[in-house]
């Protein structure tokens, strides 16, 4: 044994990208791999990435952004271009960017609202997964961990049928391709966050009622999990870096709840 000075997860010399990283959980992750030792290119439909990115430089971390519509095949493929051209491999691929689009019901959920969730939160982690393979194959070890949800893969919510729906559905797709892609030595994996403290919930639910309410619905919301508080960013990115990294390489075909305890009751 050469000693007991352990350092957790390094990711020195690996190259992850992330998407939906310039905000919540896709931003914690980016900074969590980066720490760690990770070349990280962000990407987001939002500006905001440039400034994540540059922050994570500025810290002594190595990232870039990019930013886009990940519904965009057109914009996938500048994605993998650029990785091509400045890696020639991807160590970690972290399907995360995602929308929640509330409707008072499953019936009076629009047309519009199925289709775009659909669109973001399954097809793109379809497509992105697809065009990344090449370059997941070169790296000779690699990982995919797409962001689900508690919702859909182990409860219903009212207001969530779509969201549930497409979350279950990255799930399923996560399992088979785990099983596809075991001979590569690509693991794949989910995690399926709880409640966690970002926009994606809070800027829908304003639409609709006051921040009263909002006030309101979170204190029970924070009553019924055991925990006692939500979770933040960094608690899931944290499950990410480990899914993404070597140390889990035996780890494939799991969905890993985080969630404080919610859905044990
Ligand atoms: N916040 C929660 O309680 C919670 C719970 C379970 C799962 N999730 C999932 O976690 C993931 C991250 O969500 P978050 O809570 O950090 O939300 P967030 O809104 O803070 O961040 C999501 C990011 O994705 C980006 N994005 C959205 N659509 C995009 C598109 N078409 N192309 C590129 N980027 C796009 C947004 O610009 C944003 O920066 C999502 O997949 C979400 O469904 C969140």
């Amino acid at each position: 044994m050469s000693g007991l000075a352990g350092s957790g997860v390094d990711l020195t010399g690996r190259v992850a990208l992330v998407t939906g990283a310039a905000n919540g959980i896709g931003r914690a992750t980016a900074e969590v791999l980066a720490q760690r030792g990770a070349t990280v290119l962000l990407s987001d439909l939002s500006g905001a990435g440039q400034q994540v990115a540059e922050e994570i430089n500025a810290a002594g971390g190595t990232a870039h952004f990019l930013a886009g519509d990940v519904t965009d095949r057109a914009y996938l493929g500048q994605l993998v271009e650029y990785l091509t051209t400045e890696h020639g491999h991807l160590h970690a691929l972290v399907n995360n960017a995602g929308i929640l689009r509330l409707a008072d019901s499953f019936e009076l959920t629009t047309d519009a609202q199925f289709d775009q969730m659909i669109a973001v939160n399954l097809r793109a982690v379809f497509d992105l997964s697809r065009l990344c393979l090449p370059l997941l194959k070169a790296a000779q070890g690699a990982a995919i961990v797409n962001t689900a949800s508690m919702v859909g893969h182990q409860l219903g919510m009212p207001s969530h049928a779509v969201y549930g729906a497409s979350k279950a559905a990255v799930v399923g797709l996560s399992r088979t391709m785990a099983l596809e892609l075991a001979p590569f030595k690509i693991t794949v994996n989910c995690v399926a966050p709880g409640v966690v403290a970002t926009n994606l919930f809070v800027d829908q639910f304003l639409q609709s009622h006051t921040r009263e309410e909002l006030n309101a619905g979170s204190s029970a919301v924070v009553a019924a999990i055991p925990n006692g508080a939500y979770a933040v960013p960094a608690q899931i990115a944290e499950v990410i870096t480990f899914l993404a990294s070597p140390a889990a390489d035996y780890v494939t075909g799991q969905t890993i709840l985080i969630d404080g305890g919610y859905a044990s009751q």
